[in-house]
C-alpha cells in the first residue's frame, strides 16, 4: 500500500512527479491556502505532510494527523510548526537549510542597496510624473563604502550576507550570542572574513550604519528589535529584516521612522503576514517586499525538492536528510 501525503502548496511538476511515482498524493493546487478546517480534515488519513511557512501546523493539526510520520516544511524557518508536539507524537520534522542561503543573501543586498540609495522612492517619484530633473543635491542617499554592516544572527544566511560586504568596502560586525563568551566560536566566525569582528548586540546597534537581521524566530528573538534597540541605533542607520516579522516590534519601528530615530528600513517579513502594519505604508524611507527572500526559480525548486526527498526518505523507513527534531 502506498503512503498517503498531503501537499499543501503548488510545487514544481518534476518534484510532484517524483512524489507521485511512490506515494498517493492529495494535492492542493488552489491559489488560496488551505483553510484550517480543510487542513484538519485532509491531514486525518495522511502519513506525510509537505507544507509551507504559511501553514500553521499546531498541536490540533498534529493530533488530527494521527497517522503522520513526517512533516516536511518547505522553508528553513520552522516557527510555523509545533515541534515539541510533533516530537511527542514521534513525527519527524524536516526543513530546507542551505539551499536558500544565497537567494536570501542576494535579496538582503538588494534591499540594502535600494533603501540606502532610495531607488524605490525614486521609482515612485518618476511613476507619479513629478520628477523635475537632475540636481546636485537631489535625492542623496548613503554610500556603503567605508561603512559598518551589523549582522544579527551568525548562521548560514547571516554569514552569506556578511561575505558579500567586502565587495562594497563595508566592515562587518556580528552580534555575540546572548551570554556567550565562547572565543572559539568568535574566531571561527571572523576567520573567513578579513574585516570583521564580534560585539554585543547593543554595541552593534549603536555603531552600525546598516543593521541586518538573520535570526530564527524563537521566544528569545521575539521583538529583539524593540523601542530600546531602535533608540540605540544611529539616526543615519538603516534596518533590514529578511528573517521573521515578529523579530521587530513593528509599532516601535513605525514610531522610530516617524521620529527620525533611524534613517530608513527595508522589510521582507511582517508581524502578521499578509497584513502589513498600516503605519509602514506611505513612508518614503521604507521599502516593503512581500516575503520574497527565497523566491527565485532555482531556490524554490531546490527547496521543494529537498523537502520531498526528506519526506520520501522517512516514509521509506530511512533517516531524513535535514531533520529538525530527530
Ligand atoms: C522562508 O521564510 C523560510 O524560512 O524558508
Amino acid at each position: 500500500m502506498k503512503s498517503r501525503v498531503l501537499v499543501t502548496n503548488r510545487i514544481p511538476a518534476a518534484v510532484l512527479q517524483r512524489l507521485e511515482s511512490d506515494l498517493e498524493i492529495d494535492y492542493h493546487t488552489e491559489k488560496d491556502a488551505l483553510s484550517r478546517d480543510q487542513l484538519l480534515d485532509r491531514v486525518r488519513d495522511k502519513h506525510g505532510l509537505l507544507c509551507v511557512v504559511t501553514d500553521t501546523i499546531d498541536a490540533r493539526i498534529i493530533k488530527a494527523g494521527s497517522q503522520l510520520r513526517v512533516i516536511a516544511n518547505i522553508a528553513v524557518g520552522y516557527d510555523n510548526i509545533d515541534i515539541a508536539t510533533a516530537k511527542k507524537h514521534g513525527i519527524v520534522v524536516t526543513n530546507t537549510p542551505e539551499v536558500l542561503t544565497e537567494s536570501v543573501a542576494e535579496l538582503t543586498w538588494g534591499l540594502i542597496l535600494n533603501v540606502t540609495r532610495r531607488v524605490v522612492e525614486g521609482d515612485r517619484l518618476i511613476q507619479s510624473g513629478v520628477w523635475k530633473g537632475w540636481a546636485l543635491d537631489f535625492m542623496l542617499g548613503m554610500e556603503l563604502f567605508g561603512k559598518q554592516l551589523g549582522v544579527v544572527g551568525s548562521g548560514r544566511i547571516g554569514r552569506a550576507v556578511a561575505a558579500r560586504a567586502s565587495v562594497f568596502g563595508m566592515k562587518v560586525v556580528f552580534a555575540a550570542r546572548k551570554g556567550s563568551n565562547d572565543t572559539t566560536d568568535r574566531s571561527q566566525l571572523t576567520k573567513s572574513l578579513k574585516d570583521s569582528s564580534v560585539m554585543p548586540l547593543d554595541r552593534l546597534l549603536a555603531t552600525s550604519d546598516v543593521v541586518s537581521l538573520h535570526v530564527p524566530m524563537t521566544s528569545d528573538t521575539h521583538h529583539l528589535i524593540d523601542r530600546e534597540a531602535l533608540v540605540n541605533m544611529k539616526p543615519s542607520a538603516y534596518l533590514i529584516n529578511t528573517s521573521r516579522g515578529p523579530v521587530v516590534d513593528e509599532d516601535a519601528l513605525v514610531l522610530a521612522l516617524r521620529e527620525g530615530l533611524i534613517a530608513g528600513a527595508a522589510l521582507d517579513v511582517y508581524e502578521r503576514e499578509p497584513m502589513v502594519n498600516s503605519g509602514l505604508l506611505g513612508l518614503s524611507n521604507v521599502i516593503l517586499s512581500p516575503h520574497l527572500g527565497s523566491a527565485t526559480h532555482e531556490t524554490r525548486t531546490a527547496m521543494a525538492d529537498l523537502a520531498a526527498r526528506n519526506l520520501m526518505e522517512v516514509l521509506s523507513g530511512n533517516s531524513p536528510i535535514t531533520p529538525i527534531n530527530s
